[in-house]
């Protein structure tokens, strides 16, 4: 099998094109998103992924029309309590990054509680980014002083356990950006951007950007891995 990358960052966008290009309201590209977020999660613990990272809401996001972010919470609540025993059976750890204070109550509470229950899980740590913010978690973690500041860019405080390197950052969509997504985290990333919206993902895309991430020669700064035996 392929070497798949350890941490895998994933932009899943393009839900609403999805929709609209069907004739169909954005929020039904929403629900065949999360759809394949699901196997986007199953494939990759499959696969050997230990860490997965998800981008399910920008801080940005709050700009969208109420009716979309209040459907968008209320997918994402149903989604959990429906994958929560999966989640613990399949090993799978469940952690949010992002600012907790300005989610809807009940949903905060059930993450909290899921994380609670998943902790233990070893097989893969699957992070969902809710009102995440790149910047703002920097900013955060630099206005905190003592030596402690720069750790605290994975700390708790701005929004969930240590985040190890990115690996891997993968967009969908076509658009060919990063939208505020795991800047620090993501400073070596390998990037791939598909033209395929997120809901038309499937397990062979996945497969086949994990076959062109094991042909990349990552080096760090260093001299190509060919002259450095
Ligand atoms: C990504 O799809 C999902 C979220 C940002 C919540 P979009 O909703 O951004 O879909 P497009 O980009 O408008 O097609
Ligand atoms: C990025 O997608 C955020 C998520 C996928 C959750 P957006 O659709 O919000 O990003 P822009 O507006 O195209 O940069
Ligand atoms: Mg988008």
């Amino acid at each position: 099998m392929t070497h798949v990358p350890s941490h895998l960052a994933v932009i899943m966008d393009g839900n609403g094109r999805w929709a609209t290009r069907l004739g169909r309201p954005r929020w039904m590209g929403h629900v065949r998103g999360a759809h394949t977020a699901r196997e986007v999660v199953a494939h990759c613990a499959q696969r050997g992924v230990s860490q997965l990272t998800l981008y399910a809401f920008s801080s940005d996001n709050w700009k969208r029309p109420a009716e979309e972010v209040g459907f968008l919470f209320d997918l994402f609540a149903s989604h959990l309590e429906h994958q929560l025993a999966k989640l613990v059976t399949h090993g799978i750890r469940l952690s949010m990054i992002g600012r907790r204070d300005r989610l809807p109550r009940a949903f905060a509470d059930a993450i909290a509680a899921a994380e609670a229950r998943t902790a233990h899980g070893t097989r893969m740590h699957l992070r969902v980014a809710v009102d995440y913010s790149s910047r703002a978690a920097m900013q955060e973690a630099f206005a905190q002083a003592g030596a402690e500041g720069a750790r605290a860019l994975g700390s708790p405080a701005v929004g969930g356990s240590l985040i190890p390197p990115v690996d891997l950052v993968l967009r969908t969509g076509g658009e060919r950006r990063l939208s505020d997504f795991l800047l620090w985290e993501s400073a070596y990333a390998e990037l791939a951007f598909l033209d395929v919206n997120f809901p038309d993902l499937s397990t062979a895309d996945l497969d086949a950007v994990f076959a062109d991430y094991a042909a990349r020669d990552r080096r760090f700064g260093g001299v190509p891995s060919t002259l450095s035996a």
